[in-house]
């Protein structure tokens, strides 16, 4: 082989700089939540260039509170309603323990004269995520409000992205903010996926005379005072937010389809809260009654019913496309197979501890870009996602529950370290998630301040110490 010193020096001159191309891409990244930085960190340490866009005027994504909420629908269906990114209510404490919670290489430690809970408050996360941020000197290319707006594929393989400074608040962005575009070799798309309600089908709630919010909007107990609330759901949003308003309001009744035994029956420990079935129907004045047989004139509905993918800047051609939920086809939840390497998502997955996840993920895509890992053919991850897809239908599942990865987190985790050559997940933390679960199923009230796994913290902390 032709080493370069032989060669003339106009041919060298023409492959020097197709040569660095190969090793460090131009890469847009979208959103500077946990996901973004993550990508963020792992595509400068591979050798790529970044620009992380960032609609917000911080880094912190969700973890970023704030008192606003959407306005003037709090339900999350007018489409011109004013954007509030974030879903954290003020109450809000993680619902991992923060050695669970953190990314591999930089421990989620407590940070002097700071909230040192083991399940801290979500201002802590957020600090977490700005040290992290300042730590990995990712803040310079960061572009703060800065709305991604378009995505396409340029004809020549690469991404043109079109971006405009915007405020967060809708309403305030001046209508004659400049789109600027510009041309990247690739774009990870960390958009994040808790901002856009997904709501539940309720019988007869045309002429139900109530109001009705969605968690999204949810901050804070006070507007529930005295007040009759119906929540839906049967997860974290519900679970926490029925605790939060119960010592403010009247009733608190919690619908959800994953409640068994016999029903209605008072939730332990409080003197105004039940727990239902679903709904079966809502009526004109204020009536929601329940297949359990039980009924309430209730005054708000709050739906804690979930989120819904959803890319509104993204031009794919038909290539991504979401289909109740399921992003889709995307190879290990991360690559378009007809789009791969160049289009990718960090973060898809939920019912995980994400940190650990969207680290790995941001490995194999930074090294898969540099060309030091390799895909298979676009064939051959078209022939997985498809395999992957029969087998969610065999087990009967809804095509919805596609990105719920909960029951072979750990097999993903492990077979993306494989992928990256990289460090896997603790065995600790893997055994401390799980314990995590059962604790909270145990002390549904106090699983954040009282746990059994002390022998996995030690674990924990021994390991911290080896890497800081
Ligand atoms: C109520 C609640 C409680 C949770 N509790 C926990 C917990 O205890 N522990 C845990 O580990 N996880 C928890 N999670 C999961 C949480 O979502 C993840 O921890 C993590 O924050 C997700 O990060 P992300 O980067 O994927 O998304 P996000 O944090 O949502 O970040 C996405 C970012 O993209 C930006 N963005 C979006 N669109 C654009 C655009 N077009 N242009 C530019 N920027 C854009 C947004 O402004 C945002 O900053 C919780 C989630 C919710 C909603
Ligand atoms: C949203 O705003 C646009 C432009 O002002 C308007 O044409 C449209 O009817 C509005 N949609 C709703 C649901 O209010
Ligand atoms: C997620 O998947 C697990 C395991 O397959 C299942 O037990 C759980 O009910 C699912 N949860 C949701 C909300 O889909």
């Amino acid at each position: 082989m032709a080493s370069f010193t032989t060669l003339p020096a106009m041919v060298i001159e023409a492959l020097v700089p197709a040569a660095r191309k190969r090793a460090g891409k131009e890469v847009a990244v979208i959103g500077a939540g946990a996901a973004g930085l993550a990508a963020g960190r792992e595509l400068r340490r591979e050798g790529h260039r970044v620009v992380v866009f960032e609609r917000g005027n911080t880094v912190g994504g969700t973890w970023v509170y704030t008192p606003e909420v959407e306005s003037p629908d709090l339900l999350g269906v007018d489409p011109n309603r004013t954007l509030v990114h974030s879903s954290v209510y003020e109450s809000l404490r993680t619902n991992l323990p923060r050695e669970v919670m953190g990314f591999l290489d930089y421990p989620f430690s407590v940070r002097p004269g700071c909230d040192g809970r083991r399940f801290p408050s979500h201002q802590e996360v957020a600090a977490y995520l700005a040290d992290f941020a300042a730590d990995f000197d990712l803040v310079r290319w960061i572009r703060l409000e800065t709305e991604v707006v378009n995505v396409v594929q340029h004809p020549d393989g690469r991404w043109l992205v079109r971006s405009r400074r915007a405020l967060l608040n809708r309403e305030c962005t001046p209508p004659s903010a400049a789109v600027i575009e510009e041309v990247f070799d690739a774009v990870v798309v960390c958009n994040g996926h808790y901002t856009e309600p997904r709501l539940a089908v309720i019988p007869g709630i045309e002429k139900w005379r109530g109001k009705q919010m969605h968690s999204h909007n949810y901050r804070v107990p006070g507007p529930f005072a005295d007040k009759v609330v119906v929540l839906i759901g049967g997860y974290a949003s519900a679970k926490d937010i029925s605790r939060d308003i119960a010592p403010v309001a009247k009733e608190v009744h919690v619908s959800s389809r994953t409640e068994s035994g016999e029903l209605p029956r008072m939730q332990p420990g409080y003197a105004n809260m039940w727990l239902h079935s679903l709904i079966k129907s809502t009526h004109e004045d204020g009536g929601v009654v329940f297949s359990d047989g039980s009924s309430v004139i209730a005054d708000i509905i709050i739906h804690c019913t979930g989120y819904k993918f959803r890319f509104p800047f993204l031009d794919s051609n038909g290539a991504v496309t979401v289909d109740d939920n399921r992003v889709g086809p995307l190879y290990k939840h991360v690559f378009p197979p007809s789009l791969a390497p160049s289009l990718s998502f960090i973060g898809i997955p939920w019912k995980v501890y994400p940190f650990p996840l969207f680290e790995l993920q941001s490995k194999w895509v930074a090294g898969v870009l540099s060309g030091r890992i390799s895909l298979p053919s676009e064939r051959e991850m078209l022939e997985d996602v498809e395999a992957f897809y029969l087998q969610i239908e065999a087990a009967g599942y809804p095509k919805r529950y596609t990105h719920n990865i909960s029951s072979y987190q750990s097999e993903y985790d492990d077979w993306l370290s494989m992928q990256c050559g990289c460090m896997k997940v603790e065995e600790w933390r893997k055994e401390m998630f799980a314990a995590t679960y059962k604790n909270r199923i145990a002390r549904p009230e106090n699983y954040r301040d009282e746990w059994d796994d002390h022998d996995l913290v030690l674990q924990a902390q021994e390991h911290f110490l080896t890497i800081e």
